[in-house]
């Protein structure tokens, strides 16, 4: 009979000298495999006188249980070290500064533009967009500026190397003015099949270009058309419109405004609007906000309606003119140049 304590004893060696998990199974299999040197004892037992087997069975159970025990002792071991070896290469330095994301924000004039949408929508105003590439009829034509009028120059634009079907050049639109049409043309022909579909009471947002450039003016620019067509829709409804339009955006309640005499070939009687803070650095001072008037007879009629029984009013406003006199900017450039120095101001 061999000498189990030697046995175990040279199991734990084996064992303790292993450092990889698979040769640890390997040696395992040395003692307690098949073929392993204890199982072979184990097989020789059947052969001895009962007394034999039982204190020789016993014996060897000892041992296996001893080497079982060894064996997983070093298991443990070698998942520790493992453990403790990944923690140390994956170590994180929870004192390092974190690195900040960029979060963006909206461009002061898409956040003017938010809010004037914000401000209409809860007065019963639909928002509308439109193209920015306008067909002359639109731009012009419908909006009572024919070929030729003078009142054109007013409003130079860029043209596009393409044209309509009518074979006029296309442009980019140098007011929003030309979605009253669009938007209008589409309502109308709604409402003459719904009688019941409600006025027209829109306002529509967007990039405007004209041939433009200083510090108050750029090519690109911003403006809010506004538009209320109904049987009885005044100048006195323009007037209450607007004003709470102004007092919201600005948050002065004491905001006044004025209608000053103008033309626009679209809209008669046509009126600049002014209007003055009743506090602040510019009180007092009348400054221009937005071209309005009645809506043309002619218009209303390529709204596809009978302009004897709808009337109404429209304005125009530049959207940078409210931004640079929310936030007491005086360069309008500021707004495209792109420089963060000045745009985290809004974020
Ligand atoms: N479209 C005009 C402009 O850009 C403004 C305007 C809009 C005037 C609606 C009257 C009515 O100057």
């Amino acid at each position: 009979m061999p000498d189990l304590d030697s046995i175990v004893a040279q199991a734990r060696t084996q064992f303790a000298a292993i450092s990889e998990p698979a040769q640890l199974e390997e040696a395992k299999a040395r003692f307690l495999g098949k073929t392993g040197s204890v199982t072979s004892l184990l097989k020789t037992l059947g052969g001895l006188p009962a007394e034999e087997r039982r204190v020789q069975g016993e014996a060897i159970n000892h041992a296996k249980q001893a080497i079982e025990a060894a064996l997983a002792l070093r298991r443990d071991e070698l998942a520790r070290a493992r453990m403790e070896q990944r923690l140390a290469a994956e170590a994180l330095d929870v004192t390092l500064p974190g690195r900040n994301s960029q979060r963006g924000a909206l461009h002061p004039i898409l956040r003017t533009q938010r809010r004037v949408e914000s401000i209409f929508r809860s007065i019963g105003f639909d928002v509308a967009e439109g193209p920015e590439i306008e067909s002359d009829w639109y731009n012009f034509t419908a909006l009572n500026s024919p070929e030729n009028h003078p009142a054109r120059s007013m409003q130079d634009t860029f043209y596009v190397d393409a044209s309509d079907s009518a074979g006029k050049p296309l442009l980019l639109r140098t007011h929003t003015s030309p979605m009253q049409v669009r938007y209008a043309k589409i309502h109308a022909a709604a409402h003459r099949e719904h009688p019941e579909m409600a006025p027209i009471k829109v306002i529509a947002p967007g990039r405007t270009y004209r041939v433009d450039s200083d510090a108050t003016h750029s090519p690109m620019f911003h403006q809010v058309e506004g538009l209320w067509i109904d049987e009885d829709i005044s100048f006195a409804d323009l007037k209450g419109v607007f004003l709470n339009f102004m007092r919201a955006f600005f948050e002065d309640e004491h905001i006044v405004a004025r209608f000053r005499p103008s033309y626009f070939p679209f809209t008669e009687p046509s009126a600049e609007i002014d209007i003055a803070f009743s506090s602040g650095p510019m009180k007092g001072r009348w400054l221009e906000v937005s071209g309005s008037g009645q809506v043309h007879p002619d218009v209303v009629r390529n709204f596809g309606l009978d302009p004897e029984r709808y009337i109404g009013f429209a304005f125009g406003t530049g959207l940078e003119r409210l931004t640079m006199l929310r936030y007491g900017i005086g360069d309008l450039r500021l707004f495209f140049e792109g420089d963060l120095r000045f745009l985290r101001q809004f974020a």
